[in-house]
């Protein structure tokens, strides 16, 4: 591209260099130097992402992207995943193709050093379509009066500390969560380290022999207001109930409890006469719902898929682009090159059906492919719906 270069840069350099591209676009207008001296500090956590910056003629960056090295489960294995953020350019240099340049760079650096499968929180779908993502389901805010909860006598008890003091049974949860749970995702130790400095509590669910069970985190904004939790984490319905009992025991100290659960929850379950909200904001630029796609088709080797084989071409990608033989024996999926193709996928189509979040009819209606009739039952049973749950903000 004429006059632009693309540069690596060090977590040491993001500050100066990067930062001023962020702040623009993601910080309000507020106090610039006060910001920076925060995001500098931050830098330690950030050794190991990768970041890319578009420079003009002369030097200056106009435009960033970065990817952190991540884990994510896809139906049952957990997989390298570049979590894209930092994406921006300065207005002046809009719409000349810098950030699709960036992007796919660094996709490519990412896959080359092993990721099989990337996520990111879009600004709008249709711009990260482009590349090949498809949309996840957002998770939903619950909201309700603690007093309508359950308290029924349950083998194991609740402790709440400060985050700093359970972070490490916190991470062992999510590392445990994410060896278990479709979708889950974590970053890598060094990154995570930062989250254990929030000043937020921390109520940790545990059996009665002491094993963590469930987390939640979660600040009291004010006495007799609202308990605003992040996400209820639970390996199981034992480690949910002890959590939403904790809840409930707040009854006379605030009026409302929220927090955050993955798509498939019915929190309308929890109680009998609980009155609850369920809200799933999906808006733009500030709500979209997770994106993801796949990287690397030999990476699949090993996810879990029901018994079948279908041939698939993946077309117009520089990545997984070609002829792939799916085949789901013994519930794993093996991927090989070559043969006659039932189906022609985007990535987007067939990430989509990776992740379990379309069906191979809607596949079609969203015009993310077209599949040969014996194929759509085909792949409809190799990889049945199953709504991932993205734990991870970035
Ligand atoms: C979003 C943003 C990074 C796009 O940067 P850009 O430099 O204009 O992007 P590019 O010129 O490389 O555009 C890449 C492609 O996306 C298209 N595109 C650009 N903006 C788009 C939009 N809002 N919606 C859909 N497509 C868009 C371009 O036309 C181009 O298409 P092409 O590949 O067919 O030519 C920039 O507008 C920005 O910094 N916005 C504010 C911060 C932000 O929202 N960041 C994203 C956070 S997830």
């Amino acid at each position: 591209m004429k006059g632009m270069k693309i540069r690596q840069v060090t977590a040491a350099e993001r500050a100066e260099v990067v930062f001023p591209l962020t702040a623009y676009a993601f910080e309000p207008t507020a106090d610039f130097e006060g910001l920076r001296e925060k995001y500098r500090a931050r830098m330690r956590y950030f050794e190991h992402v990768t970041t890319l910056v578009a420079e003009e003629a002369g030097g200056e960056a106009v435009a960033c992207v970065a990817a952190y090295p991540m884990l994510q489960n896809v139906r049952g294995r957990v997989l390298d995943m570049a979590g894209v953020s930092s994406v921006a350019s300065q207005p002046a240099s809009r719409r000349k193709g810098y950030v699709r340049e960036l992007l796919w760079q660094l996709l490519r650096q990412m896959r080359d050093q092993g990721a099989v499968v990337s996520t990111l929180y879009p600004f709008r779908p249709s711009f990260y379509g482009r590349f090949g993502f498809v949309g996840m389901p957002r998770r939903r805010r619950v909201g309700f009066a603690p007093g309508g909860l359950p308290a029924v006598e349950l083998p194991g008890y609740v402790e709440q500390v400060p985050m700093a003091e359970g972070f490490a049974e916190y991470t062992g949860l999510l590392s445990r969560m994410c060896a278990q749970t479709h979708g889950f995702a974590l970053f890598d130790e060094l990154r995570t380290r930062e989250f254990g400095e929030a000043k937020v509590w921390l109520a940790l669910a545990r059996a009665e022999q002491g094993e963590v069970l469930g987390a939640l985190a979660y600040e009291i904004k004010n006495f007799g207001d609202v308990l605003d939790g992040r996400d209820l984490l639970a390996t199981g319905p034992l480690g949910r109930a002890l959590l939403l009992q904790f809840l409930g025991r707040h009854v006379d100290q605030v009026r409302k409890v929220t927090l955050s659960v993955g798509a498939d929850v019915v929190p309308e379950l929890w109680g009998t006469d609980l009155e609850v909200t369920l809200e799933g904001l999906v808006d733009f630029p500030t709500h979209g719902g997770p994106m993801a796609r796949v990287l690397d088709m030999r990476g699949l080797d090993g996810i879990a898929a029901r018994d079948g084989d279908v041939t698939v071409e993946v077309v117009d990608d520089a990545f997984i682009g070609g002829v792939h033989r799916l085949v789901g024996d013994g519930g794993q999926l093996s991927v090989t090159t070559g043969g006659a193709s039932q189906a022609r996928l985007t990535v987007a189509g067939l990430s989509a059906l990776v992740y379990g979040v379309l069906d191979p009819v809607e596949v079609m209606s969203r015009g993310l492919g077209e599949i040969e009739y014996p194929a759509v039952e085909k792949l409809r049973a190799m990889f049945p719906r199953e709504m991932p749950y993205l734990f991870a903000d970035f």
